[in-house]
């Protein structure tokens, strides 16, 4: 079995309150709930995992005996594979849960599969769900850590920290600070009107520090979204000016009701990222997307596997040491860590 650190003998640890005074919730459901030690806190418990991971062997055992239920309303490849690879090389038992083979598709209602899934005494259950607000209203009805991973257009937390732990990760290997996102200048364009990733990232990189520019057709712009702070832009070459970090979205197409672009091609035009495009960011700027992603339409196949500048491939990476790293802290008290009862 590969070597395993608890948090009593990860120095990164030191760095913040002890106990559960460090991470005082028993969910997670948004990062617009959390401070930002807290943020920085699964940061560098992650931090862990990533080396963990890079391991030949990585089968550990501190969630042995826990059962971790993924119910996945939406579809999902990255998210769904990434909890259920974390789960299982921590040692818990891992049950997915499709909607579509479930009695959801009998009739059943939310907060009945909820009663359902606590009566099976899950040890934590992961929530995928079409409606903003999903996951809350799950967490309210069981017994167990709740982790949202998508709700609608509200948020998608484990997202936004596994962006932070592969952003950081690229900065430090420039010698640039590792915590601290102050002076970054980022660029998040795409469907904002849809997007939780946008909402989560917005609110975990200006915690960080960073100055967020948020880019988008008028139609994809929430109305309003200005009083989070963001800089609003519909020009998509004014708002990469200079950028350190571009992050694109897609365009979320099962969302939609109606017609919000004139056409992918036109779309691709005005707010593509395309190689010329990205010249207008600084000489360095780092190029990001959450996936999936429609290449020719929001990005070009030549900047999406640009190998020194795409770290698209390292946010996969990092979505499963951010879900270990959730998944043990948020189950700490019921395995009885000292300081976390
Ligand atoms: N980024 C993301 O949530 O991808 P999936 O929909 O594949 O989980």
């Amino acid at each position: 079995m590969a070597s395993m650190t608890t948090r009593s003998d990860n120095p990164a640890s030191s760095r913040f309150p002890v106990g559960r005074q460090a991470f005082p919730h028993r969910d997670l459901t948004g990062i617009g709930r959390l401070q930002r030690h807290e943020i920085l806190f699964l940061l560098a418990e992650a931090q862990q995992w990533v080396e963990f991971n890079r391991q030949s062997a990585k089968h550990g055992d501190l969630l042995t005996g826990l059962t971790v239920i993924n119910a996945f309303f939406e579809n999902s490849t990255r998210t769904l594979l990434s909890f259920e690879i974390a789960g299982k090389r921590l040692g818990a038992d891992v049950v997915n849960m499709h909607a579509a083979q479930s009695s959801v598709k009998k009739g059943e209602t939310l907060i009945d599969t909820a009663i359902t899934l606590n009566a099976m005494r899950a040890d934590a259950i992961v929530i995928r769900h079409g409606s903003s607000g999903a996951t809350q209203l799950i967490a309210d009805q069981v017994d167990c850590p709740v982790l949202n991973a998508g709700d609608g257009q509200h948020e998608h937390p484990t997202q936004a920290l596994l962006d932070a732990l592969a952003l950081r990760e690229a900065l430090v290997a420039r010698g640039q600070s590792a915590d601290d996102f102050t002076g970054l200048t980022i660029t998040i364009c795409g469907d904002i009107l849809h997007s939780r990733v946008a909402r989560s990232n917005l609110l975990c990189l200006q915690a960080l520090g960073a100055t967020v520019r948020l880019c988008a057709p008028p139609a994809l712009m929430p109305t309003g979204i200005e009083a989070m702070g963001a800089e609003v832009h519909h020009d998509f070459d004014a708002a990469l000016k200079g950028a350190d970090v571009v992050m694109m979205l897609r365009l979320q197409t099962e969302r939609m009701s109606g017609q919000f672009i004139p056409s992918p091609r036109e779309y691709h035009h005005l707010y593509g990222l395309t190689k010329r495009r990205l010249g207008y960011a600084s000489g360095d700027a780092l190029v990001m997307h959450p996936g999936p992603m429609n290449r020719g339409v929001e990005i070009d196949s030549d900047v999406a596997d640009m190998i020194d500048r795409s770290i698209i491939t390292r946010q996969v990476e990092m979505g499963v040491a951010i879900r270990m790293a959730c998944l043990e802290v948020l189950t700490r008290a019921r395995r009885g860590v000292k300081g976390w009862s």
